[in-house]
């Protein structure tokens, strides 16, 4: 989609209003104005690292590859609530029709010290049992804020890195947040089910190796356009690897989650080594599986992200959900 001009914008329709000002990071130097760009990609390849990029209201139909560090990107409003959003990007790519998951994602961030805010991102790719990423993080210390986040099956992909969400809607049926060797901390995020028997999350820790998903203080609900029975079918998650590590911790759960909690992703797996603990969560009636671990305190954001302090925004340490 072609963004209109500042001289055009006020006559048009709200889905072809949307402009991109560019802002030099930390205070405004100048705004390369809106005219200067007609797509969120032509602005990416005129930022340096540190600038900011402002995205005005509307439905962008682009895929976005941030290579460069530092870069933010961030919708016109600045509400705590991503159902305030007004910034929506927008494509629709399956995993398999690509060299990578990643190759599929609406929004790959390669680069690294990446901060998203009050932006919807979405793979539109639905209806096969295949992955069709919106958001994949490779760098290190990439955080999103605000964002919805919508898709079908591989949703949110913390590839590698280090990776920080919060005050997030993420909608998906299958594996919603997926990853190897990343630490993410998932806070007070939303978590959409819109799959019968679904999972919410596919840690794939493998041996010896980094990766640690934590949800603390997450909702779980059913999300829009849900499967009938999704209420109560709902896994927490499945280990893609033999070493996964996923924690809930003080989340409700909605009565969303089966009772078992979590599933395998192959039958034949072994579970001594995969760690599925879950600590202070509401709505979860059921007995969890064997292998499922009730920890005995919370997990920390040190213990996932020790240097947190360093880049995450400190308005949104411990926030709850919207
Ligand atoms: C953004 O996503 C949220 C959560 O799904 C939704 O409530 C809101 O309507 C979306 N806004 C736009 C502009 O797409």
């Amino acid at each position: 989609m072609k963004l209109l001009g500042l001289f055009t914008c006020f006559c048009t329709l709200a889905v072809a209003r949307a402009v991109v000002l560019e802002v030099k990071a930390g205070r405004e130097t100048g705004r390369i104005e809106a005219a200067a760009f007609t797509t969120i990609n032509d602005a990416l390849k005129a930022a340096n690292p540190g600038d900011t990029i402002v995205l005005f209201p509307g439905v962008f139909k682009e895929r976005l590859l941030v290579s460069k560090d530092s870069i933010t990107l961030r919708g016109s409003t600045s509400s705590t609530k991503p159902s305030e959003n007004e910034v929506s990007i927008e494509a629709a790519k399956y995993a398999s029709d690509t060299i990578s998951d990643d190759d599929s994602a609406t929004l790959l961030v390669t680069g690294s010290n990446f901060r998203a805010y009050n932006l919807n991102i979405t793979n539109s790719a639905a209806g096969a049992e295949k992955a069709s990423v919106a958001i994949s993080s490779t760098g290190t210390n990439n955080a999103f804020y605000v964002c919805g986040i919508h898709g079908t099956q591989g949703v949110f992909y913390a590839h590698l890195g280090s990776v920080f969400v919060a005050r997030s809607y993420i909608q998906g049926g299958t594996d919603v947040a997926y990853g190897r060797t990343a630490n993410a901390w998932f806070q007070g995020v939303r978590l959409g089910a819109t799959k019968e028997g679904g999972t919410l999350s596919a840690q794939g820790r493998q041996k010896g190796g980094t990766g640690y998903f934590v949800f603390d203080k997450a909702k779980v609900v059913v999300g829009k356009g849900a499967d009938a029975y999704t209420k109560g079918s709902v896994f927490l998650g499945r280990p893609w690897g033999d070493y996964a590590r996923t924690v809930f911790q003080y989340s409700d759960l909605g009565d969303v989650v089966a009772g078992a909690g979590w599933r395998l992703y192959t039958s034949s797996q072994a579970t001594k080594n995969i760690l599925f603990g879950e600590y202070a969560n509401s709505n979860d009636d059921g007995a969890r599986v064997s292998w499922a671990k009730s920890l005995s305190s919370a997990t920390s954001i040190s213990s996932i992200l020790p240097d947190y302090k360093n880049w995450v925004d400190s308005s949104f340490i411990g926030a709850s959900s919207p």
